[in-house]
């Protein structure tokens, strides 16, 4: 399976904060956005991931990341110009994906959580779609799924103003092949996107929607306003201060899942030293 994160969009709800740098680079304390949702798919075992990115931040995203293989994967990098919606991210990544099934991920989304690594393993190989749905206070603001009586998910809305439940769809998608013909005969909404609930809604339509409810033991944290961006940023304070162990570490993941070995995990340390992450790093060994 492939990974895409989505780290476009123009990031205006977080101006100026984010008027000349990317969002998905803002710090969550100790790290750049973007680390949070790569380590999600890491987890997943996912190793060949396409970044898309706006221009202007293309070259930032390559000096932060490189071409992965110091992680023992495998970036390759695309431009969305425009915010033209999520489900664009399949059509600028057909040739990425070619023949595989692929997991898209927000890069302003972040996951945490325990039994996260079996649950996100287990959707490696998706005879459709998987998509969760994650209770909010405020499903207004994301696509929010419907559940029947015996909690089959029978529609799907986009920013509903009136939601038929609480269950937000958070932004991490995994799907067979077939997402790239669906989202190419998409067509772009009242907001001008191509959306992601549509794709949703042809699986779903079809009867290969697979929605699975994540239980409070998972943290799915917004980072799309200034004061959900310092929650978010807090949280993870509190956790790897508490326990003395980090959320969101690519180099530690990378390293668990067998990706690097160690003399490549000290390499990666010795440069940050300094800051005390890579003292971190090097206990990991
Ligand atoms: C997007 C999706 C929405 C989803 C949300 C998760 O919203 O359109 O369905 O619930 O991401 O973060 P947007 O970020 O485009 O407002």
């Amino acid at each position: 399976m492939k990974g895409i994160i989505l780290a476009g969009g123009t990031g205006s709800r977080l101006w100026p904060l984010t008027k000349a740098l990317s969002k998905q680079l803002m710090p969550i304390y100790d790290k750049p956005m973007i680390y949070y949702p790569l380590s999600t798919l890491m987890l997943a075992g996912i190793r060949e991931i396409l970044i898309i990115t706006t221009e202007d931040d293309l070259d930032l995203f390559k000096k932060l990341l490189l071409d992965g293989s110091q992680l023992g994967c495998k970036f390759n990098y695309a431009v969305q110009n425009e915010p033209k919606g999520l489900a664009e991210a399949f059509i600028i990544g057909r040739e990425f994906v070619a023949d595989s099934k692929v997991a898209l991920i927000l890069g302003d989304n972040i996951f945490y959580g325990s039994g996260l690594e079996t649950l996100l393993k287990n959707n490696r190989d998706p005879k459709g779609g998987i998509i969760y749905g994650y209770h909010v206070n405020n499903p207004k603001r994301y696509g929010v799924v419907e559940f029947d009586e015996s909690g089959k998910a029978i529609s799907i809305v986009e920013k509903p103003d009136h939601p038929k439940s609480n269950f937000a769809v958070p932004g991490i998608y995994f799907y067979d092949n077939e997402v790239i013909k669906i989202a190419q005969g998409i067509r772009p909404s009242e907001r001008g996107e191509l959306e992601i609930t549509d794709v949703n809604k042809a699986y779903l339509n079809k009867g290969k929607l697979q929605v699975t409810v994540l239980d409070k033991g998972i943290a799915w944290l917004d980072t799309g306003t200034f004061s959900s961006l310092m929650q978010a940023s807090q949280f993870v304070q509190v956790i790897e201060e508490r326990q003395g162990l980090k959320i969101g570490c690519i180099e530690e993941v990378a390293y668990k899942q067998g990706f690097i070995n160690e003399i490549q995990l000290k390499k990666l340390a010795a440069p940050l030293l300094k800051s005390g992450y890579g003292e971190y790093l090097m206990n990991l060994i």
